[in-house]
């Protein structure tokens, strides 16, 4: 067998090296267009995990690399003249010079061809190999020249960032978060072997233009560096190697495989630095196309069982580096952190770290993010405990005079059971049932305004005496059994009105007992949906009386917080969207005149419900459709609003046009309540695929969200913040006396439960290498 490797970088190389020892009879060559020793860039840096895989996979070279290596354990996080370490990360740093000089040595010793100094511009020029791997990197020439079939992706981020080192020891994986004159520097930088560390500078576009950038050489910009940097290089120097400012391209790729050519590493997909994965993706990819080839598979199989089995950990490490240089994006936003949060922001930023995970490791610092959001809470109540914080969680919060006990709220949910809009015993069972749970807050259902705002026929409503009655007995069944807040969602169907139950099928239209539907434009849901009339300016004054109407009468109901829907594609959200708002008159076309009936509905609102209440409004932040609303604009939305006198956003997405795609995940909607809240300056709630209270401390310690609204979970089991007080031990929580026993024993029990699982965890935690170089008695090599 023949194989030409095109790129002697990690990845061409360890590919070589495995599949040499996998088949020693193939004839391997590498061609490098650079000298042997001839390499950009300073450090790698690998996780524990990464280094495992290479242990199994190649002994020799794994040894000759964690010779090398330097070890740590702490990330440093330096901001605002803080510094915040947190242990327990286990990670390692060597050259990347030495890295290849080791990968080559060993390639060379199995046998394997190694041709310097050749640049491959045509892969014809190999002869007939029965295998190409393409390893040239992020500016893959052949990949590029095959465009058409590879369907590259290539999204070039907006900040500028450049690789440099300097000689600066450092014990931790350090970040520098550095404002100055023209804006905010960041500086990531590690040890990778005695007296040269790496360091990444990165910052935005403005900054990068304000400092004069652009017009640099590259001394000049590693001199500012040292200025910017010096108070901490202490003397050390920033040193260069091809040291370019550049955008990180962020590489995809629809397919890997053109015959018996092959993708991999950067050439194929890249990961950005701020989660230190390229090499190791570059190398575990060699690894996985290595194992493709394992029990004698011909190329042909070989390829297709890569591109399918390798395609997903890809995506998930390419997303993981996705929300973490977005994060960095967005240094601005989180600016006027205290230190603290900003620090925990940085850790989780990637969802893989979270509060509970944190705490485990570092528990002194996750101790001091308690107590940081514990006085963060005293603006809420002045009486929050600051000497023994709770978690995050269970502190409390306050909108106008309606104070919450806890964080955690259940999301409104269509029962889809009422009669005539009249909520009976199953809501009476449903929200009962919720409030004795535990969460601080709870919402009733989209409520709707006329038999005609429904979307079902079974959807509550209230418009009428007996709805209203029906309602109060429910308030006041929750206000006589639980300390929970009870808000009331008030909406209008518009365009997805006259559907059938949920269970019936979602949104489609009624077959029989259809009503006449209104909507901002008279564009159908489904194709074959009922056609929404334009709503006139005399529809729109009728729907604007009826929402005034309800919400007099859920003043009446004795309601603590009355939301506004204006998401999901109903009638509001209709005239928010410019996919499903075409009109011409003031009510269409710019954001300004697609907010002003939704605006003008809830000031009508607002006039009628009592002053010392809070309001709040429900988002779709993104239609998740081209053309449609997106973050930037969602931002806008809620400044309007926050203006118009709204005391917390509610930020949900999508359901707004058919030809959605949503992007799901966990918390998949956080991200956008993080942009809402800290760029328009508005309180808001997340939601979305938030399923453990882990997810909710951590949302509500980065400063994500003030509240968490957990929908889904909340529908099977009702008790989940009670549940969560005992898991984290805060007695304080309200229960029902009628429940004291069982509250007793799930507490004594989780007290127990929490350790055993701690202590597994610790066990079962392998040692990181850094601390059985410790225990080797080896000095660390930053302090050596
Ligand atoms: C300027 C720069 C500096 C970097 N510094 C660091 C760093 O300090 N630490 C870190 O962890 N990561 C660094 N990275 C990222 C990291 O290098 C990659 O994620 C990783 O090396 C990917 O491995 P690879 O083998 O896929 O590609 P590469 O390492 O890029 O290797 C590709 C190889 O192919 C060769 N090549 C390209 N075209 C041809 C051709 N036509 N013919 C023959 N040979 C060709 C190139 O010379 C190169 O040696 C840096 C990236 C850049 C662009
Ligand atoms: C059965 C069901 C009914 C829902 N009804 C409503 C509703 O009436 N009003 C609303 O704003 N959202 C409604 N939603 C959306 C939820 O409030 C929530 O935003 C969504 O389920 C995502 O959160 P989760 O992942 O925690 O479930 C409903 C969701 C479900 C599952």
């Amino acid at each position: 067998m023949k194989i030409a490797v095109i790129g002697g970088g990690p990845a061409g190389l360890y590919f070589a090296i495995l599949m040499k020892k996998q088949r020693p009879a193939a004839e391997i060559t590498v061609y490098e267009r650079n000298r042997a020793d001839d390499t950009f860039g300073f450090g790698v840096v690998f996780s524990d995990a990464t280094l495992d895989n290479f242990e199994r996979y190649d002994l020799p070279s794994y040894r000759r690399i964690t010779q090398e290596f330097a070890y740590w354990d702490d990330i440093a996080i330096h901001f605002k003249g803080d510094v915040h370490r947190i242990g327990g990360n286990g990670f390692c740093g060597c050259s990347r010079r030495i890295l290849l000089l080791i990968l080559q040595e060993r390639a060379l010793e199995l046998g394997v061809r190694l041709v310097f100094e050749i640049d491959v511009d045509d892969e014809a020029a190999l002869g007939e190999p029965d295998l190409i791997v393409v390893a040239d990197g992020i500016n893959s020439r052949i990949r590029e020249r095959n465009a058409a079939h590879f369907q590259p992706e290539v999204d070039l981020r907006p900040n500028k960032f450049t690789w440099m080192g300097s000689t600066r020891p450092l014990d931790a994986f350090t970040f520098i978060f550095q404002d100055t004159e023209w804006g905010p520097f960041i500086a990531h930088a590690y040890q990778y072997e005695v007296g040269r560390s790496t360091w990444v500078f990165e910052t935005d576009p403005g900054t990068f233009h304000r400092a004069g950038l652009e017009r640099m050489s590259e001394a000049e910009s590693a001199a500012l560096m040292e200025r910017i940097f010096g108070w901490f290089l202490d003397g050390h120097p920033v040193l260069t190697n091809r040291s370019l400012w550049r955008n990180f391209p962020m590489i995809r790729n629809k397919r890997w495989v053109l015959g018996t050519r092959v993708l991999v590493g950067d050439a194929k997909a890249s990961a950005h630095f701020s989660i230190g994965s390229g090499t190791k993706l570059a190398m575990e990819d060699a690894i996985a196309l290595a194992d493709t080839f394992e029990g004698g598979r011909t190329v042909e199989a070989a390829l297709a069982l890569y591109e399918t089995g390798r395609r997903e950990e890809v995506e998930k490490t390419q997303h993981a580096a996705d929300v973490s240089l977005v994060w960095f994006e967005h240094v601005a936003r989180f600016w006027d952190f205290d230190p603290v949060q900003f620090s925990f922001g940085v850790m989780t930023r990637a969802k893989a770290i979270t509060y509970d995970n944190l705490r485990l490791r570092a528990p002194e610092f996750v101790a001091e993010v308690d107590r940081t959001f514990a006085r963060q809470a005293t603006t809420h109540d002045p009486e929050v405990d600051l000497e023994r914080p709770v978690v995050p969680m269970f502190q409390p919060f306050k909108l106008r005079d309606m104070r919450i006990e806890n964080r955690v709220v259940v999301s409104p949910m269509d029962m889809y059971c009422a009669s005539e809009g009249v909520p009976g015993d199953w809501h009476l069972a449903h929200y009962g049932t919720r409030a004795v749970g535990g969460a601080g807050l709870i919402f009733t259902e989209m409520t709707c305004v006329s038999p005609e705002a429904r979307i079902t026929l079974g959807c509550t409503g209230l418009w009428n005496d007996e709805q209203e009655r029906a309602w109060t007995r429910i308030v006041d069944f929750v206000h006589a059994h639980s300390a929970a807040k009870f808000c009331l969602q008030l909406g209008h169907s518009g365009r997805k009105g006259a559907t059938k139950l949920m269970w019936e099928g979602m949104d489609r239209p009624l077959e029989e007992g259809a009503w006449e539907v209104c909507s901002a434009s008279p564009i159908p849901y489904f194709p074959d949906s009922q056609v929404p009339r334009e709503a006139t300016r005399a529809d729109m004054d009728t729907i604007k009386a009826q929402f005034v109407a309800a919400a007099e009468r859920g003043e009446r109901a004795g309601f603590d917080m009355l939301e506004l829907h204006c998401a999901h594609g109903y009638l509001l959200a209709s005239f928010i969207s410019p996919l499903t708002n075409r009109r011409t008159d003031a009510y269409g076309g710019s954001l300004e005149n697609r907010l002003r009936y939704p605006l003008e509905v809830f000031q009508a609102m607002r006039e009628v419900w009592r002053r010392h209440k809070p309001m709040s409004v429900r988002i779709s932040a993104t239609d998740w459709a081209e053309g449609g609303v997106d973050p930037l604009e969602s931002v806008a939305i809620a400044r309007a609003f926050g203006e118009a006198g709204v005391d917390l956003v509610d930020v949900s997405t999508g359901q707004t046009v058919r030809e959605a795609r949503p992007v799901f995940g966990r918390m998949f909607q956080t991200p956008f309540s993080d942009q809402i809240r800290n760029e328009a300056r508005v309180a808001t709630m997340c939601v979305g695929n938030i399923t453990t209270a882990d997810q909710v401390n951590t949302i509500l310690a980065a400063g994500r969200a003030d509240l968490v609204a957990l929908g889904r979970p909340h529908l099977v089991n009702p008790f989940f913040t009670l549940q969560a007080a005992a898991w984290y031990g805060v007695p304080a929580v309200h229960c029902p006396p009628q429940y004291f026993a069982g509250r007793d024993q799930i507490f004594r029990n989780s007290e127990r439960d929490r350790q055993d699982l701690e202590e597994l965890k610790i066990k079962a935690r392998p040692k990181t290498r850094a601390e059985l170089r410790m225990e080797q008695d080896a000095k660390p090599l930053a302090a050596e």
